[in-house]
Order: C-alpha cells, then sequence, then structure tokens
C-alpha cells in the first residue's frame, strides 16, 4: 500500500503537468508518488481504473508509463484540487495505491 506518511519519508522532486511528484524517480521502473492531497503510488497502480470511473468530480486522468512493470498507464490525480475527500478512490483501489487526506 502506499505510504501514507510519504511527504516525510519522500523528497519532492518536482512537478509533472502541474502534479507534485515524490521520489525516487527512475523510469521507466520507478515512478514515484503523484499528487498530495490525493495522492497516487505510481509504483502500486496497475491501471485497474476504478479510481477513474468512481470519481465524482473526475480527478483522474490516465497517463502513459511506457515499460512500467506493473502498468503501461497511470491514474493521474490531475485536478486534485477539485477533491471533496468522499474517500471512494482509497475504497475501490484493488491494491490500495491512493491516498487521500481530507487534513
Ligand atoms: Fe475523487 Fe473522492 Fe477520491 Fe477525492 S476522495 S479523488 S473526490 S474519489
Ligand atoms: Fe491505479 Fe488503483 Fe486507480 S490500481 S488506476 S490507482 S483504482
Amino acid at each position: 500500500a502506499i505510504d501514507s506518511n510519504f511527504e516525510q519519508s519522500r523528497e519532492g522532486v518536482g512537478e509533472e503537468d502541474g502534479v507534485a511528484v515524490w521520489g525516487p524517480v527512475e523510469p521507466p521502473e520507478k515512478q514515484g508518488i503523484r499528487g498530495t492531497h490525493v495522492a497516487v503510488d505510481f509504483d502500486i497502480c496497475l491501471a485497474d481504473g476504478a479510481c477513474l470511473e468512481d470519481c465524482p468530480v473526475d480527478v483522474f486522468e490516465w497517463v502513459d508509463t511506457p515499460g512500467h512493470p506493473e502498468s503501461e498507464r497511470k491514474a493521474n490525480p490531475i485536478d486534485e484540487d477539485q477533491c471533496i475527500d468522499c474517500m471512494l478512490c482509497v475504497d475501490v483501489c484493488p491494491v490500495d495505491a491512493i491516498d487521500v487526506d481530507p487534513g
């Protein structure tokens, strides 16, 4: 599962498409955690797609990650500012790749 303490345990290494990136990032195998309020561990996501289907405010968008061992696309929390903290995505992800911090 995603480390919900990632803001302490990982280093911010910049942004991609306006989404924060938490390292380590070593493409294609290591893609890091993406997002802050809504965070997705790209190295755990296996492109199930339930989060994209169920999010009521369409926070997620597919991004291609060719060559990644788990899946070649990931759910990018591109509109995390729109999140209403319903926690659906956290509940439906089969591999617990998502952390939402309502704080
Ligand atoms: Fe979307 Fe709800 Fe997840 Fe926020 S908590 S990203 S609103 S599904
Ligand atoms: Fe990935 Fe989980 Fe969504 S596997 S596509 S973060 S439901």
